[in-house]
């Protein structure tokens, strides 16, 4: 018998009613010849049954070319179908699992590789010990956000116009971390947002969609220590006010450089496309934002070395 040839085969797990055609259509833009199936309104009890399946059919070698792709708006649900989906498997019939909820963890790899690549351009060295502060961190994009930050040991704010949601989610990350990297602060009014931001020298913004966070004369007054603000909400009005979604770097006030939205959406379409082609050659294993952050780095450091000054040349910018 002629031995059998698998497709690959990706397998959509979304938590919503109608599956986003996002994280689909870049599958297939990366693997035309791919098969693609989508189930809706998965938690992790049904996730159970549609892996378990899944892992079967086509064998351990099949089980190789089956891949897994957890998606949907509820971070926690998705989250709990990893687990399970984890939980459900075994020898050898593993399959390989990408977890990207929304967009959540790509676009949080990119944010934070790409104000880690411009602290390394502007000479403003690596991000441990640097303070960083993530305006209305809590949601999906800025708790993983937080969590990367955590990772490469810098100091972390989180605000929240709840001080019991930012201070749990704190509390959650250092215990998961092991350290105090990150503290829970109430941030709402443009006066709470500018003593927030007085101490930190890099800015990220993770509002909801629409919603500005910090305005203009706020930074400029009380962003004295800033050097790096970046927003990755694209829909106006921006998180950062006067930060144009396509910048990437530029001067925006004096010693502080600015990173748009749509600048963070590139990198995140490039780390998603890489994760897909990772978790497609993989053979079992889970990738999620820590592999997307690995990716993310590499793309943004790669490029910023291209664009590094000679060593003889002295420093373009320094703190005042
Ligand atoms: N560029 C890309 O490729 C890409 C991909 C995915 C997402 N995004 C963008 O990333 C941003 C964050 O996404 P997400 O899903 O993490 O956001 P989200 O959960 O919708 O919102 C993040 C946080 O914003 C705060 N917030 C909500 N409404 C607010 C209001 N009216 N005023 C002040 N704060 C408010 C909430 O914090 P508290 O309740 O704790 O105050 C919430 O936890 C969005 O702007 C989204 O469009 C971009």
């Amino acid at each position: 018998m002629a031995e059998l040839k698998f497709k690959k085969v990706f397998i959509f797990l979304d938590t919503d009613k109608h599956a986003s055609p996002f994280d689909i259509l870049s599958t297939i833009d990366v693997f035309p010849d791919a098969a693609v199936l989508k189930y809706e309104d998965v938690t992790a009890e049904n996730a159970e049954k549609i892996v378990r399946d899944a892992m079967f059919p086509r064998g351990p070698e099949g089980a190789k070319h089956t891949k897994i792709f957890i998606n949907g708006h509820d971070f926690k649900r998705a989250n709990d179908i990893l687990e399970k989906v984890k939980h459900s498997m075994f020898p050898p019939f593993e399959l390989a699992v990408m977890i990207d909820p929304r967009g959540a963890y790509t676009t949080a790899a990119a944010a934070v590789a790409r104000t880690l690549s411009l602290s390394v351009e502007k000479e403003l060295g690596s991000l441990e010990k640097n303070s960083v502060i993530i305006l209305a961190g809590t949601g999906p994009v800025g708790q993983t956000a937080a969590r990367l930050y955590a990772s490469e040991k810098a100091d972390v704010i989180v605000t929240s116009r709840s001080l019991e949601k930012a201070s749990s989610l704190a509390t959650k990350i250092n215990e998961e971390c092991g350290e105090e990297r990150v503290r829970g602060v109430e941030a709402q009014t443009a006066e709470e947002i500018g003593k927030a931001i007085e101490r930190t020298e890099i800015i990220l913004s993770t509002g909801a969609a629409g919603t500005n966070l910090l305005p203009l004369n706020v930074l400029k007054e009380h962003g004295r220590k800033c050097r790096i603000v970046a927003d990755i909400n694209a829909i106006p009005p921006l998180g950062v006010e006067g930060l144009d979604s396509n910048t990437d770097g530029k001067e925006i006030l004096p010693y502080i450089f600015g990173i748009g939205a749509l600048a963070i959406g590139k990198i995140k379409n490039k780390v998603e496309v890489e994760l897909i082609k990772r978790v497609a050659e993989e053979p079992r294993g889970v990738f999620d934002y820590k592999t997307g952050y690995e990716i993310a780095k590499k793309l943004t450091l790669e490029k910023c070395e291209q664009k590094k000054v000679p060593e003889s040349e002295p420093p373009k910018y320094w703190l005042p």
